[in-house]
């Protein structure tokens, strides 16, 4: 099969990248980031997550933040929302503050469930309809995002049959397309593979994304595996922040910046702009007071500096 030809990005950078950090970031500084990752030419930004504040501390101004951001049209910006008290708020506000796109979000893992939503996959899933289908009728996308499908820090290697489960799950209610998460980055390439076959069986390849976090150092070979299976959506993080706070040990997503870098090199279309990704990079790894989690953005400024 021919690689795809582009590929698109979704930043996650914002949401799963701040989510676990244990300063508070202010609003502000979110505001920015959003702000330089569209200026970069991202064209899908994963903003906030409106889910309980004693759970993720973090996320506690998903309001503030989405009133703050400069939308700009051809962007889509997306939020966690787990049930219907989340989708709720997030349309609290004024319609031009809704998101385009909401995120339910689930686990091919019992166990992973439980610690992240506190539910069952199944009672994940009763939970998760009455909010895809209100979002729907109000216009606003939904995608879902399936934790832990190649493997679990509770149950470890995850089969490919029970991510097919919960994809079939997510189709059932109504979820328009879904992301293949190896939430704590321990897959290679033919388990990556796998997951997603068991995924395809159920959605459009054009609705299916990889969502690899680099703790094994994998994320880049396994993103060039969903290539080859003709994946062409991924989401990653500006400077390789991030992890989930039910996930120890896990770190960050594949850096953006790596992963452009790695398919401009192959003749695959991003629309984004790497220098002024590598700026926006370095904008959130001083707001955080440390560098940037990326071999490229490090080379590329090392290379600057000489
Ligand atoms: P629960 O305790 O089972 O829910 O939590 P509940 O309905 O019993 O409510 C308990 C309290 O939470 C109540 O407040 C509710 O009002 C409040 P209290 O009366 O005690 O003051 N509450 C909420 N507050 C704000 N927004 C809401 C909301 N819902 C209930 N939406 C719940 C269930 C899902 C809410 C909880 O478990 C939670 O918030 N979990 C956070 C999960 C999370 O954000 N995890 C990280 C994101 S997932 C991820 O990173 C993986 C991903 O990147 C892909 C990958 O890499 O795998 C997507
Ligand atoms: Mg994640």
């Amino acid at each position: 099969m021919p690689l795809p030809t582009h590929a698109r990005l979704i930043d996650v950078g914002p949401r799963d990248g701040l989510q676990n950090e244990k300063q508070p970031v202010p609003a502000a500084t979110k505001i920015g980031l959003v702000q330089r990752l569209q200026d970069a030419g991202l064209r899908e930004i994963e903003v906030t997550s409106y889910v309980s504040p004693k759970w993720v501390p973090q996320m506690a101004d998903n309001a503030e933040v989405m009133h703050g951001i400069e939308r700009r049209s051809g962007v889509r910006y997306s939020v966690l929302t787990p049930n219907l008290k989340g989708l709720e708020a997030a349309i609290a506000a004024p319609r031009d503050e809704w998101p385009d796109e909401i995120v339910v979000f689930g686990a091919a893992s019992e166990a992973f469930s439980q610690k992240n939503i506190n539910c069952s996959i199944a009672e994940s899933i009763e939970r998760f309809a009455p909010v895809v289908e209100a979002a729907r009728a109000q216009g606003i996308a939904v995608r879902g995002a399936m934790s832990c499908t190649v493997g679990c820090p509770y149950e470890g290697e995850i089969a490919p049959e029970k991510v097919g489960y919960l994809a079939g799950l997510m189709k059932g209610i109504g979820v328009q397309r879904v992301d293949v998460a190896d939430t704590i980055g321990v897959g290679t390439p033919r388990q990556v593979q796998a997951a997603l076959a068991a995924t395809l069986a159920h959605f459009d390849v054009d609705a299916v994304s990889g969502h690899f976090h680099d703790t094994y150092g994998q994320a880049l070979s396994n993103t060039l595996a969903a290539l080859e299976v003709g994946v062409w959506n991924f989401q990653s993080s500006v400077a390789g922040l991030g992890g989930c706070p039910y996930a120890k040990g896990a770190t960050g997503n594949v850096a953006t910046e790596d992963v452009v870098y790695m398919l401009h090199g192959m003749g695959i279309e991003t629309g984004i702009d790497l220098d002024a990704l590598i700026d926006a990079g370095v904008y959130i790894s001083q707001a955080l007071g440390r560098e940037p989690q990326s071999r490229v953005s490090k080379a590329i400024r090392t290379k600057r500096a000489g």
